[in-house]
This record gives C-alpha cells, sequence and structure tokens, in this order.
C-alpha cells in the first residue's frame, strides 16, 4: 500500500521523514557549531550535506503536494490542528528555503560549493593573493547569508516545537501518533 492512511503511514512518508528530520538535524548542529566556533575544516561537509539533502526536500515536497498531509489519527481541538498543521508547513518551506540560500550564499561570496570534491560552483581566488576570495555578486551574497542565518533560527524553534508537540502526544494523550510515524500500530 503506497498512500498515507488513519491508521498506517506508507513507507514513503516514513522514510522521507527519517531521511531529511535526521539530516536537517545534523546540519542545524553542524551549522551552528562551525560559525561559532569557526571551523572551517566542517564546511565543505555541511555544504556538501547540504546539496545532497535538497534532492530528497525536493521529493518530498512532491510526494506531500500529489498525496496531501496525513490525516489525524483522531480528533483533536482545532487550535492543536492548526498549530501543527502551520508548523508542518513551516518545516517544509524552511528546508527547500535553506539549501537554496545556502548555495546562493557560498556560490555568490566566490567561496564556492560541491559534492565531497565534485566542484558545482568553482571558488574564485584573487589572482594577487590566493588566499583572498572575490564575491560574484556582493549584495546577492549578503541577501542569502541573512536569509541562510533568520531561516535557520526559525527552523530551529519549528523543530523543537514539533518534537515537543510529538512527545506530548506519545506521552500525555497516549495517542498513535509518534508510532505511526516510526511504522508501528498502537
Ligand atoms: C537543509 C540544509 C541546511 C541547513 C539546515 C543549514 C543550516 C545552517 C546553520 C544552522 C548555519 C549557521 C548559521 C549561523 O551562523 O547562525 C549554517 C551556516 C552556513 N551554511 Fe548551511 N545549512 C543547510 C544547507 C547549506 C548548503 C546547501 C550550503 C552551501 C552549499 C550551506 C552553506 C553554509 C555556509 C557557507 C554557512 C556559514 C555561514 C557563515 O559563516 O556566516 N548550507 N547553515
Ligand atoms: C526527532 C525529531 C522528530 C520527531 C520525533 C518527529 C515526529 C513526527 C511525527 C510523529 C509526525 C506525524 C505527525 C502527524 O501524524 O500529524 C511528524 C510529521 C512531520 N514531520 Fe517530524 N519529527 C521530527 C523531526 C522533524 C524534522 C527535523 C522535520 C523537518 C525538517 C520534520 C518534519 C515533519 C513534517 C513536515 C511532518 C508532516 C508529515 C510529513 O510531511 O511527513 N520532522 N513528525
Amino acid at each position: 500500500m503506497i498512500s498515507d492512511s488513519k491508521e498506517k503511514l506508507s513507507p514513503i512518508t516514513i522514510g522521507l521523514h527519517w531521511l531529511v528530520a535526521l539530516t536537517i538535524i545534523g546540519l542545524l548542529t553542524i551549522g551552528f557549531y562551525m560559525t561559532n566556533t569557526s571551523s572551517y575544516g566542517l564546511y565543505p561537509i555541511h555544504k556538501s550535506i547540504g546539496v545532497i539533502i535538497f534532492s530528497a526536500v525536493l521529493l518530498r515536497v512532491v510526494w506531500r503536494l500529489k498525496n496531501g498531509w496525513p490525516e489525524p489519527v483522531r480528533e483533536y481541538p482545532s487550535w492543536e490542528h492548526r498549530l501543527a498543521v502551520a508548523t508542518h508547513w513551516i518545516l517544509i518551506i524552511s528546508t527547500v528555503v535553506m539549501p537554496i540560500s545556502g548555495m546562493l550564499y557560498a556560490g555568490a561570496s566566490g567561496h564556492g560549493f560541491g559534492i565531497f570534491g565534485l566542484e558545482i560552483v568553482a571558488s574564485n581566488h584573487d589572482p594577487a593573493n590566493p588566499a583572498q576570495v572575490i564575491p560574484y555578486n556582493h549584495a546577492l551574497e549578503e541577501i542569502a547569508e541573512e536569509v541562510h542565518k533568520i531561516v535557520a533560527i526559525i527552523l530551529a524553534s519549528a523543530v523543537l516545537l514539533h518534537l515537543v508537540g510529538a512527545l506530548k502526544h506519545h506521552v500525555l494523550d497516549k495517542d498513535a501518533t509518534l508510532l505511526r510515524m516510526l511504522g508501528k500500530s498502537k
């Protein structure tokens, strides 16, 4: 059975959810850590994983647009349902905006990016001083950097709210919301 139902989510929904969720949590952690500690060795790893996960993010968006959102396992108060739907939209949209702004930022800044050594946008070194890079487009670099930083905070906050929601369903409401996303039934 490939589509989602109230009792069971499809392996595609479950697989894409956990692939994207765990990778995004990893990228948020590496991102905040590398910028706060100036760990430049982590930048290429962050960029490479970010570019790769973008394809899974896009697949997930297509899957959601084609299949709609999974039906809640039971009736909730309408404020709770609306909050969950809004959080899911913020999560989906932010996961699209983060890789795009990251690529625009890394590309426009002249640092370039690729996938583990496979170059996509080349870096733009200053011939007079090869240790320096020259931005291809400074205005775009600044906008994309700001977007990447602001959306990172929005995404991290939404993930926390989402996690609290998932635990509330499991521990307080004792319903099947989390179990269904783990491929189990109550
Ligand atoms: C879903 C994917 C991504 C997530 C969740 C993510 C998350 C983050 C976070 C949390 C930061 C730290 C922001 C801060 O300083 O406050 C960051 C920084 C950065 N990210 Fe990403 N990122 C993603 C994808 C990408 C991609 C695809 C690229 C480039 C190809 C990229 C390039 C960068 C760069 C260059 C920085 C350093 C910014 C600076 O030094 O000011 N990111 N990212
Ligand atoms: C460890 C952390 C996480 C847990 C425990 C968790 C748990 C869940 C659960 C139980 C659902 C089903 C909700 C329902 O049936 O209405 C769900 C749905 C969803 N989650 Fe997560 N999640 C986590 C992390 C994430 C992250 C990091 C993202 C985004 C990057 C994310 C994005 C979504 C989205 C968009 C949905 C809506 C259904 C879908 O599109 O598959 N989740 N999550």
